[in-house]
């Protein structure tokens, strides 16, 4: 965090009377700065979106009660218009009853806790069910615990049996073939064992690779260890999964449940503690999320909590899992809510960026996200207070530029209004709700920078002089991977805390790829050092990097 620095500050204006103050103006650039090409945009995961078994079955997950949740995911799919659909129907906890394994250490189903009594719990095996949900069109997703302990319990009182060590690459080759292609490790049996997160989040992810080396099939892999901090003398002392998760996963959870199947109606605040505890956009880029958990919209809030809920996740570009009961029908206001092609298209924007808060006023903030396609911007105003307000944001908060026009949509209205100069009002925010909008405005041209110093092959560079006129800002990396496999790389911006970029394959024809992270940056001369963390030999090059216009962040 940068202190006594020169800031854009803008105040968030509840009244379009009061005025912003102006941001500081834009340093030269340096002798190697130049002009734009276009850039290429790498391929990337977006934020995985889907079902999950626990918060409506909990631990009643069998085929017929899968089967069912399977064909109203597909159902509620048939719902959205356009874009993106929800694609994962993934089992949680409970489909490994007998917590036994046989003489080839393979899972043992089919069979109770009391390892004698025959069930029928997966007719056909842990493979049929995934193929009956591939021919729904869907993916398949299953879980297990990091450790030797599950978290939940079985109705003989006992808990569930995880994986550990000795196992990983057994297990997750076992889900590889039976044809999974999501899983979610949780870390209760991890906790309980004293294992630290890190070391056995890469233990199993280094499974995933060797099971996709000797099976094609990939596994997104979603950790799930509830923002655990590591503790000192452990590889990720002091660290939250925000600190070293990309690449190692796709997504993680940085939170405690939003909700049990076991405690009552979801409750607003805990959706509010887990998206404001979920606010690490340093730690995550295209392609790697941080996670607040399962959705509850629709599962007992008020239809304007739910609203306010679903915008605040797809604002943070978070996955958007659900955990709906899909076998009996759902009110006509939660498929509304669940099916809005242009919100899930801001959760799903292909930058694959969280929002940031881009203003805050006693209970009224304003969140904006990065999207892809020029002068694009989400944005959520959500008024936490117990009375509707008007709310203003400036076209300077969100990164526009402030003498031209942007037009403006309200995604939830599903209609356009109009086109406005300078900010925009929203005349009234409901008490507890929030307005979510698509703005379309004018950005100034991105400057590229090529590294001061570069050792190739060990795939370090150093870039210094690069100009930010804001505090905080969006970098965006355009490098060469010509490795087959995703590049992890530990990215230092003006001698901060380091976070971890994953570089996908950029081919070999030597074409860079791109990907954007939200930096420390500091108004002014800012410099990065970008180094390989997968070993000296790995071709790694850095190309460019390139400050590109975005929203601002508010302190
Ligand atoms: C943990 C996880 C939940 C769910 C349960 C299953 O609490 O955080 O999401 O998977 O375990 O027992």
């Amino acid at each position: 965090m940068i202190r006594n620095a020169r800031r854009c500050v803008f105040a968030l204006l509840l009244a379009a009377s009061a005025a912003a103050l102006p941001c500081s103006g834009v340093g030269s650039h340096s002798a190697q700065a130049q002009e734009a090409i276009s850039p290429r945009q790498i391929a990337n995961v977006p934020p995985p979106m889907g079902w999950s078994s626990w918060n409506s079955l909990a631990e009643n997950v069998n085929f017929n009660t899968i089967k069912a949740q399977a064909d109203g995911l597909a159902a509620l799919n048939a719902s959205i218009r356009s874009g993106a659909k929800y694609k994962y129907l993934n089992i949680d906890e409970g489909w490994w009853t007998s917590g036994l394994r046989d003489g080839n250490g393979d899972f043992i189903i089919n069979v109770a806790a009391d390892g004698k009594t025959a069930t029928n719990q997966w007719p056909g095996g842990m493979k049929a069910i995934a193929d009956y949900i591939h021919d729904k069109g869907l993916k398949a997703g299953i879980y297990i615990d990091a450790g030797p302990q599950g978290c939940g319990k079985r109705t003989d009182g006992t808990h569930f049996v995880g994986s550990d060590f000795a196992h990983y690459n057994h297990d997750f080759l076992q889900f590889a073939r039976w044809g999974y292609d999501f899983v979610k490790v949780d870390f209760c049996g991890g906790r309980q064992a004293d294992y630290d997160p890190l070391q056995a989040y890469m233990a199993v992810s280094q499974a995933i690779e060797l099971a996709y080396a000797q099976t094609g099939q990939l596994l997104t892999f979603s950790i799930c260890d509830w923002g655990t901090i590591g503790k000192s003398g452990t590889p990720d002392a002091d660290e939250g999964p925000w600190d070293w998760g990309a690449g190692v996963g796709t997504m993680w959870r940085t939170t405690g449940d939003i909700y049990g199947p076991h405690s009552g109606a979801p409750k607003f605040a805990k959706v509010m503690r887990n998206f404001l505890g979920n606010y690490h956009p340093e730690g995550q880029h295209t392609g790697y999320y941080n996670d607040p958990d399962m959705m509850v919209a629709g599962m007992g809030m008020t239809p304007l909590q739910d609203q306010a809920h679903v915008s605040l996740w797809a604002i943070a570009g978070a996955p958007m899992i659900l955990g709906n009961d899909l076998s009996k029908p759902l009110s006509e206001d939660t498929i509304r809510l669940l099916t809005n092609p242009d919100v899930i298209a801001i959760d799903q924007d292909r930058l694959g960026l969280q929002g940031i808060k881009v203003a805050e006023s006693g209970q009224q903030q304003v969140w904006a996200k990065l999207l892809a396609g020029k002068g694009q911007r989400g944005v959520v105003l959500f008024n936490n207070s117990d009375t509707a307000v008007p709310m203003t944001f400036m076209w300077q908060q969100i990164g526009l530029d402030p003498r031209r026009q942007a037009t403006v949509r309200d995604v939830w209205g599903h209609k356009d209004l109009g086109t406005f100069v300078t900010s925009y009002t929203a005349p009234s925010v409901p008490a507890g709700g929030a307005v979510m909008l698509r703005v379309s405005g004018y950005e100034p041209r991105a400057k590229f920078v090529q590294p001061d110093k570069q050792a190739e092959n060990l795939g370090t560079a150093a870039f210094s002089g690069v100009q930010s006129h804001t505090d905080g800002g969006y970098v965006e990396i355009s490098y060469v991977n010509p490795a087959r496999n995703t590049l992890r790389a530990t990215f230092v911006t003006n001698d901060g805390h380091p976070t971890r970029l994953a570089l996908p394959p950029t081919g070999t024809n030597g074409r860079p790829g791109v990907v954007i992270a939200f930096a420390d940056l500091k108004p002014g001369s800012n410099t990065f050092k970008i180094s390989a963390s997968d070993g000296a030999h790995s071709g790694l090059k850095l190309d460019s990097i390139a400050i590109v216009p975005g929203p601002v962040r508010s302190q």
